[in-house]
């Protein structure tokens, strides 16, 4: 099952974060791609405020994961867009199996370390404030959550 949504705003992006959120479990990962200024650090961001957390939730692409800490799980925001610049082996798998949630900006840069079990969510510009977003769910347990809340 392949879900389309329109997103008109950058509210309409935060609301689908918030959606996604409601239904959060531990190890869950969200793999966000789409180019430069999509919109994949506002759902980032979105998410992390439902959650409860309160620090500001900057990109990380320069330090490429970032944890946050206090919500009401753990979230580990990776941009994994200057991965190959530094060329270290930073043990991303590791992140998939920790309890939180793992939001990942340019997933599909790191498509062969992905866990099979996941949420793709594809952001592509349509103009200035839409975007037009794919979300496919990977495994049984992401497609009960879609079904659930899109
Ligand atoms: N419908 C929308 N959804 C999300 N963002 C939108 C939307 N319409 C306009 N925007 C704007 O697009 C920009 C998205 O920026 P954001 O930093 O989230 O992109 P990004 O995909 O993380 O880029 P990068 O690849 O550089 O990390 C913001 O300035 C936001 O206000
Ligand atoms: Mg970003």
């Amino acid at each position: 099952m392949t879900y389309k949504i329109t997103a008109y705003s950058e509210d309409d992006t935060i609301e689908l974060a918030q959606n996604l959120e409601s239904e959060k479990f531990p190890n869950m990962v969200i793999c966000l791609e789409g180019d430069l200024g999509s919109g994949k650090t506002v759902f980032a961001k979105a998410f992390a405020g439902a959650l409860g957390i309160t620090e500001n939730i900057t990109s990380p692409t320069f330090t490429i994961i970032k944890e946050y800490y206090g919500g009401e799980m753990t979230l580990f925001h990776m941009d994994v867009y200057r991965l190959s610049d530094v060329k270290q082996d930073i043990g991303i798998e590791e992140y998939f199996t920790k309890k939180g949630v793992c939001i990942i900006e340019w997933a599909d840069l790191i498509e062969d370390i992905l866990p099979k079990n996941r949420l793709d969510i594809k952001i592509k510009i349509v103009d200035e404030n839409t975007r037009q977003i794919i979300i496919i769910p990977h495994g049984s347990k992401y497609e009960d959550l879609c079904e659930r809340v899109l």
